[in-house]
């Protein structure tokens, strides 16, 4: 069975509040209430049985605490990503600093101009990959990245987006051949395989869950997701990411799990 022993993830800076959103979810973040939601996010973390690396916010970028996007970790390497959003593409380097101390030189990867790729458009389902082409992916950077994915043993294939911002803001792997799927992911036959659980639509925000060593967290405030995945036999935290929410980001977003 997979086991994660790593995370990282960074703190929330100020400019959050300039932070790039759809509106879908309105408001302005607080930034003081995202402070304790994400230390509720780290506590959880830490009952998965898996240290976190803590990173300091950078006041640079708006976007930077949503860690996932700017860099891939698998077991057998670590892909920088390249940021289609470009306010976010310089989030790259520092996310690459951190990510030095947890694998060697010859194991780091690129995705390069023009390809674009965001880690918020790739679920692992096992040794296979699927990978969003959505406005932050394209399709040089997903040819890039299978390229990378062959050399370690692993495969990959695409997964069209027409709505949601990135591929994992409506599927979910929990492992045990269990996804969460929502919107335009339901019939997708990409996903026919899988145990699917249709998130309800007035509860789609919460088909990003994640799954951690067996135990699944979950945005609070999603009853029916809640007890969908209970009944599945995973052991739930539900942590509250309303902040975080306000910029199209979920509980996926705000980690780096390896
Ligand atoms: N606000 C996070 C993003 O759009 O990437």
């Amino acid at each position: 069975m997979r086991k994660f022993n790593h995370v990282i993830v960074k703190r929330p800076c100020k400019a959050m509040t300039e932070g790039i959103t759809s509106g879908l979810y309105p408001g302005i973040p607080d930034f003081n209430l995202a402070l304790k939601q994400h230390d509720a996010y780290i506590e959880a973390l830490k009952q998965c049985g898996v240290d976190v690396t803590i990173l300091p916010a950078d006041e640079n970028y708006p976007d930077p605490c949503f860690v996932e996007d700017p860099a891939v970790l698998t077991e057998k390497c670590a892909i920088i990503t390249n940021p289609g959003a470009a306010s976010r593409n310089g989030e790259k380097v520092s996310i690459e600093e951190a990510v030095r101390k947890f694998y060697p030189e010859d194991r780091i990867e690129h995705i390069i101009s023009p390809g674009t790729l965001e880690g918020g458009d790739v679920m692992m389902c096992g040794n296979h990959f699927f990978v969003g082409r959505s406005a932050r992916t394209n399709a040089e950077g997903i040819r890039q990245f299978t390229a990378i994915l062959a050399k370690y043993g692993y495969t990959c294939s695409e997964v069209r987006l027409e709505e949601v911002l990135h591929l994992k803001t409506g599927v979910n792997y929990l492992e045990n051949n269990n996804m969460l799927v929502s919107g335009e992911f339901i019939n997708k036959p990409e996903f026919e395989t899988y145990n699917k659980y249709v998130i309800p639509e007035e509860e789609a925000y919460a088909a990003n869950c994640i799954w951690v060593n067996d135990t699944v967290i979950v945005p609070e405030g999603y009853p029916a997701v809640l007890e969908a995945v209970k009944a599945m036999g995973y052991k739930t935290i539900t942590v509250d990411t309303s902040e975080f929410r306000k910029l199209d980001g979920g509980l996926s977003c705000l980690s780096l799990r390896f």
